[in-house]
């Protein structure tokens, strides 16, 4: 099965009620690790890519990478996804190196740090719907701002700040109806990174009472999660153990993402435990081992324990099981639903 569109996926969630875990690759061992997790569970993924991702990997790298999980792996069905796209143009070339997803930030201006105007998010994302579409390629959204900026995303807020640029969900409406997006990324509190909250949060700084509210008015519109790592504190006791320096930290507990799903929450973005598990399992290798210079002995340790990870995040969000399924919906049959074939 080719690569297919994520709103196929996100729609065949919602007629479920599970969500689908999108998890940020780099590199081979990160998407074979997906692509291990997801056979092991029958699951359906979402792989997403951002500009750093694709300036690190190169287009032409990565696209043969996912290309050999499509043919290594025809039961699975497969949406690659332009994560974070700073601008139509981004986007555009996403597409055309065949990713069947794109996410048009416009929360914030090109430079992916300076938060947007409303009218200027409507326009961009309004543009890139028009066009994705008309290739069967799904479009997220996004409205309100995260607050970290520790990966180089975000708008630098401080937490205060961040509480000021949350998603308004009567905006969320006049949003959804103006730029036909399939899906819409949400800020509700969470940040990019280890660093989210500095003890387990509450309903305070974790406003899922958002999510709740914007799928009671948006109940057809996928709701996208990001900053969802739950940071597990074993993660991090491994890398200090083997010679890290992390300090305490919390992310988003698993049964928090669970209640989002049973309101609306359909994609779930992890990058963070991802590179906390595999960090964890070279630091192990490299300092049990000191004689050791053979990159498949802590690269092929570090795809275990990511694969490890994403299983056990498949399960909580109930993908597993689902792959054989989905429906074998393409782009073409996308562009005929749009009304653009
Ligand atoms: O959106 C954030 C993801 O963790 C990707 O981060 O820009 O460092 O690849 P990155
Ligand atoms: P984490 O940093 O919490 O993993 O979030 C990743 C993300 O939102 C990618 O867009
Ligand atoms: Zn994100």
């Amino acid at each position: 099965m080719p690569l297919v569109p994520m709103r196929v996926l996100l729609d065949h969630a919602a007629e479920n009620g599970y969500g689908v875990g999108a998890f940020n690759v780099n590199n081979m061992e990160q998407i074979q690790a997906i692509m291990i997790a997801a056979t092991e569970t029958n699951s359906p993924v979402i792989v997403q890519a951002s500009r750093g991702a694709r300036s690190y990997s190169n287009d032409n790298y990565l696209r043969h990478l996912m290309l050999a999980a499509v043919e290594l792996n025809p039961g699975i069905p497969i949406a690659m996804h332009q994560d974070h796209g700073n601008s139509p143009a981004t986007c555009y070339s996403a597409i055309a190196q065949g990713f069947t997803s794109v996410m048009m930030d416009g929360s914030l201006m090109e430079d992916g740090k300076s938060p947007a105007t409303y009218e200027y998010n409507v326009d961009v994302t309004r543009k890139v719907v028009e066009k994705a579409h008309a290739a069967g390629v799904t479009v997220e959204g996004e409205l309100g701002c995260l607050g970290g900026i520790e990966d180089g995303h975000g708008a630098g807020l401080s937490g205060d700040e961040a509480l000021q640029h949350l998603t308004d969900p009567e905006q969320a409406e006049d949003f959804v109806a103006k730029t036909g997006c399939d899906a819409l990324a949400v800020a509700i509190g969470t940040s990019h990174g280890a660093y989210k909250f500095t003890r387990e949060p509450t309903g305070e700084v974790l406003r899922m009472d958002i999510i709740r509210e914007i799928h009671e008015r948006l109940p057809n519109t996928h709701i996208v999660m990001h900053g969802s790592s739950s940071v597990p504190k074993h993660l991090i006791d491994i890398i200090n153990e083997f010679g890290g320096e992390m300090k305490p930290t919390w992310g988003v507990p698993v049964k928090e993402i669970q209640e989002g799903i049973r309101h609306g929450v359909r994609k779930i973005n992890v990058d963070t435990d991802n590179r906390l598990a595999m960090t964890g399992a070279v630091r192990r290798v490299l300092s049990q081992k000191l004689g050791e210079f053979d990159p498949r002995y802590y690269l092929g340790p570090a795809r275990e324990a990511m694969a490890e990870l994403v299983k056990e995040r498949m399960i909580a969000f109930g993908q597993a099981g689902q792959a054989d399924k989905v429906p074998k919906t393409g782009l073409a049959d996308m562009k005929a639903r749009y009304g653009t074939a």
